[in-house]
């Protein structure tokens, strides 16, 4: 083949330059920015040869239409982070951290597919047969119907497919190993991943095998990471978790089937994943309740109510400019609820130190934490303790007020639940049933509540 053209192209969000240059001006990653030849794969090259057009269907929007035919895998907290099921004919990528649990998840789901006769074919270019094997046996899945192969060449893969039956379900770990005849690229570079995961989309359409992706999240940038083919695939679910805890969270970003923001809560153990039913009992596991700077946020992940402890601790500061600390939560909305509780409320932290944690490894992204987060930092700016059987929700505006959230109700009812007596919640927008077990204590404005 003739040497391409060559061109830079970022290895974590696939931006393309003419030029090396030390940072990627679109995400913002240092050293990410590799040469590579720009023959084959998206955008085409060289090779591509002009071919005359030739007509396709038109077809009215009205017309017939059926609900997606899904494959349902019987763990319910997977089923639940894709919609219901796996899509038949579509790509899921699954990314995570290296070591966070994807290939024994993946492996999990593809026995539980075969126990329901479905078949199933694992494309393992990470780990030997015998490493694969090992493992199953270790999660109970050895005597499934799984078909294994240890192939990383995209036409091999898939004209190994051709010569069988097609599978319900193809899983390829991971997309980093994958490679391709078509570009010309090293295995690993954006080139190559996109070029191999557009193959292996365009068969799962064909066939209308469902296809699970596994990606890598690479921190140093040097292959390329999921990222690069979120848009291709038809949902993108991330498996999260932090070092040192072994809850797992499965958390949907993006799905054409189905909702977003789903999650399903798996424990690791020595025999694999399990599945957890009621996350709220596990994060509130090693409450103190007596503690000062603690506060329970009611929270909703999706659709479905979780509780978590939000813990602060505000301590003088001892440097020229005082620190913020934040795990699980956004810093700027720390920020944000620091400046409301300055302004509003006379509460001056600049000579603190600030740290929040969310107990249990877990994330928040929702906005109605703030005043959970408020309660948590006014508590330990005092050194009072809050009342160990209330939850705490809303959004804070910049003006001090406290606005409405959704799914009031629904929070209200896990909170009792669990058996707690008193909600601190919005005075707006209340949408309460009228049986509850618990006390709602309606609040229009932070300073009301900081007061009391
Ligand atoms: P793995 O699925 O290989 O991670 P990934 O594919 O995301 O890189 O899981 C790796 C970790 O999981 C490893 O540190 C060991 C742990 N693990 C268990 O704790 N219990 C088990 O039953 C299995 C299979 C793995
Ligand atoms: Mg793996």
């Amino acid at each position: 083949m003739a040497r391409g053209k060559t061109s830079f192209i970022c290895q974590n969000c696939g931006s393309v330059y003419a030029r090396w240059q030390g940072r990627c001006d679109a995400c913002g990653e240092w050293n990410t920015i590799v040469e590579e030849s720009s023959t084959g794969g998206i955008g085409g090259g060289p090779q591509r040869t002009k071919r005359k057009g030739k007509p396709a269907a038109l077809l009215p929007l009205a017309g017939e239409s059926e609900e997606a035919p899904r494959i349902v895998t019987g763990i319910d907290e997977f089923d639940r982070a894709t919609g219901g099921g796996i899509v038949r004919g579509s790509a899921l990528l699954v990314g995570g951290d290296p070591g966070i649990g994807k290939s024994t998840l993946l492996m999990q789901v593809s026995a539980a597919l075969a126990r329901r006769k479905q078949s199933v074919i694992y494309v393992s270019g990470e780990e030997a047969v015998a490493q694969v094997r090992l493992r199953a046996q270790r999660l109970g899945a050895g005597d499934t119907g799984v078909m294994l192969m240890a192939e990383t060449n995209v036409e091999d893969i898939l004209a190994t497919l051709d010569t069988g039956r097609r599978p319900d379900l193809l899983v390829v770990d991971s997309i980093q190993t994958l490679w391709t005849d078509m570009a010309e690229s090293a295995p690993g570079t954006v080139t190559q991943v996109r070029s191999s995961v557009q193959a292996v989309i365009r068969y799962a359409k064909a066939s209308g095998a469902a296809v699970i992706l596994v990606g890598h999240v690479t921190k140093e940038g040097q292959i390329a990471g999921p990222r690069v083919v979120e848009h291709m695939v038809d949902g993108v679910l991330y498996f999260e978790g932090e070092a040192g805890h072994h809850f797992r969270i499965l958390r949907t970003v993006k799905n054409r089937f189905g909702p977003t923001d789903e999650i399903g809560v798996f424990e690791m153990s020595d025999i694999g994943l399990r599945e957890v039913q009621n996350p709220s009992e596990l994060f509130l596991g090693e409450r103190n309740s007596s503690a000062p700077g603690a506060a329970v946020f009611a929270g909703i992940e999706g659709t479905r109510p979780v509780l978590v402890e939000i813990q602060a601790l505000v301590a003088p500061t001892s440097l020229g400019t005082p620190r913020r600390a934040v795990v699980g939560w956004d810093s700027a909305r720390l920020a944000m609820v620091l400046a409301v509780l300055e302004a509003h409320c006379g509460i001056r932290l600049g000579q603190h130190d600030v740290y929040l944690n969310v107990a249990g490894g877990f994330r928040i992204v929702e906005p109605a934490a703030d005043l959970a987060v408020a309660a948590a930092l006014v508590s330990s700016l005092s050194g009072l303790a809050l009342p160990s059987d209330s939850v705490y929700f809303g959004e804070i505006s910049l003006s001090g007020g406290i606005r409405a959230v959704a799914h009031g109700g629904q929070r209200l009812k896990e909170a009792a639940k669990l058996g707690f007596r008193r909600a601190v919640l919005p005075a707006a927008g209340l949408d309460l049933p009228k049986d509850m077990d618990v006390a709602a204590q309606a609040v229009e404005a932070l300073p009301a509540l900081v007061a009391s």
